[in-house]
Order: C-alpha cells, then structure tokens, then sequence
C-alpha cells in the first residue's frame, strides 16, 4: 500500500484559475505538494487535468488513469441501457414496485454501485472513508451534476468522507437508511479489464479492508431493513452473522442481513 506523493496539475489547466485555484485547494486538504508534470518522476499522484481529476500511477508498466465517469463510459451506457428491477442488485436492496429503499452506501469507492442504485430510483448516502478517492467521486459528482441527462440521477446522491463505522455510529446514518450496502475491497475479485485498472490502483492505495466484520456489525445496528454485502462469488462471507439470504451472479455475490426490527 502506497500514498499518494502529489497533485499534479497539467499545463493547460495551470492556465485557468479556477482549475489553478481548486488544484490548491485540494493539495492544500490532502497535505500534499502541487507539482508540474515535470517535477514528478514514479508512484501514485492526483493529476488535475483541464477536464477532470484523475489516480495515475507513475511507473513504467502503469495501467491507465482512474477518474469518475458518471456520464460517459461503463457507468453512462448503464444509465441509459442498464437493466432495471431484474438486476441482482435490485432484488438484493429490495427494489420493487411501489418500494424504493434509501440506501447507505458505506463504502462508497468509485461509485459505480451508488450511481446503478441512484438510477433505479433510491436516495444513496456516500461514506468513503479515503480523502483521495473522496476528492475523485467528489470531481465526477460535480461534472455529472451539469449534465443534463445524468443530473436527475445525480441529484439523488450524496456524500460524505470519513469511516463509516463512526459516521453509522455518531450520526445515527441508520435512521435515514432502510439499507445499509457494503463492498469492502477484497483480493481477486471481478476480472474485467476495466476492474482490473482499477484494483491495481485502488490496492496500490488502499490495500484491503481487514475491518470489514467491524463495519457489518455497525451496519447491522443501523439499518432498518438490511444489510447488503456485495461478495466475489466464491469467496466466504464476512465474519458475522450468517447472511438470511444470498443472490449469487456469474461473478458476484449478494449476501443480505434482514434486520429484525424491520
Ligand atoms: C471495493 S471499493 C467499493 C467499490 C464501490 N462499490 C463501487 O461500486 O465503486 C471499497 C471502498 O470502500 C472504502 N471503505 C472501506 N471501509 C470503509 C469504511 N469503514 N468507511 C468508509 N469507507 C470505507 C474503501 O476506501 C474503498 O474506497
């Protein structure tokens, strides 16, 4: 596990302000130098680009860079194209007719799973608990957010940075959450080319979750309906509770916790 060592900022967005401005704004937050392209020779960096912010790792084998797309790419042909309530997820949270939980998703990451739950219709609550990959959800939100078919979607997420088991404990999260939603980083998941960027990078900056247990125990006292774990399809179930029900794609794996107070 690796930090970030800079903020980068490219030459053309150097030559804005505003872009210049938010650049120190997020070095500044991240404790971290504001470097020209130049100046940085290997390792992670934040790279503020005229466009967007995106996780590069410099080195000589590097994959691509990671950004939030919640337009364009993966995430803008499941908005358009996606299925609905058959998706696993769905039935997992417990979308159906007339029933759309508010969700928390309590580790948020990219925010792909967050933006399919948002299009089916349910208010999702963010916690990422990484100032970094916060500031890259942050950025995607904001870009989305001006597009005009994305921004109906959009509008109905929300996030917030910090650890989730303090954030469900502190704030009471739970009496805004019908469902709490949960993917922890585990080893070898999906292995989509797509996935596979990113894990690389998001392990190179994260590592995994040993803490899991300890978020599914808060979650569980939080949500009022349930909780969702979203699981490599063979791998064991977080250490807890057996899960009351389990939905199980080609590759993924639903184990839900009914919480009995529901
Ligand atoms: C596998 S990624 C989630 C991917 C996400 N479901 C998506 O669709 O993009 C796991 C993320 O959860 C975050 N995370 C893990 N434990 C957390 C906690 N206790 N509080 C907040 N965020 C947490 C990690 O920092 C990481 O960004």
């Amino acid at each position: 596990m690796s930090a970030i060592v800079a903020v980068v900022i490219e030459e053309r967005a150097a030559a804005d302000a505003i872009r210049l401005a938010q650049a120190r704004q997020l070095a500044q937050q991240l404790a971290l130098p504001l470097v020209g392209p130049a100046e940085v020779g290997t390792g992670l960096v934040l790279v503020v680009t005229a466009a967007r912010l995106e996780l590069r790792l410099l080195a000589a084998d590097a994959p691509g860079p990671v950004y939030v797309d919640f337009v364009g790419g993966a995430m803008g042909h499941r908005r358009k194209f996606g299925g609905g309530r058959g998706q696993l997820i769905a039935k997992a949270v417990g979308v159906k007719k007339g029933v759309i939980p508010a969700v928390v998703d309590a580790t948020a990451g990219l925010g792909r799973d967050a933006f399919v739950l948002a299009n089916l219709g349910c208010r999702v609550t963010m916690l990422e608990r990484s100032p970094v990959v916060g500031a890259l959800l942050h950025d995607g939100l904001v870009r989305a957010s001006s597009d005009e078919e994305a921004a109906d979607v959009i509008e109905r997420l929300s996030l917030q940075i910090g650890d989730a088991r303090q954030v469900l404990e502190a704030e009471r999260q739970g009496a805004l959450a019908d469902v709490v939603y949960l993917d922890p980083m585990f080893p070898q998941r999906d292995k989509s080319a797509l996935v596979k960027k990113e894990m690389r990078l998001f392990k190179a900056l994260l590592g995994s979750d040993p803490d899991a247990p300890a978020l599914l125990e808060a979650a569980l006292k939080a949500a009022r309906k349930r909780v969702v774990v979203k699981r490599p399809r063979k791998a064991a179930p977080v250490d807890g509770p057996e899960p009351g029900l389990v939905f199980e794609g080609k590759s993924t794996r639903f184990d839900v916790y009914l919480c009995p107070k529901s």
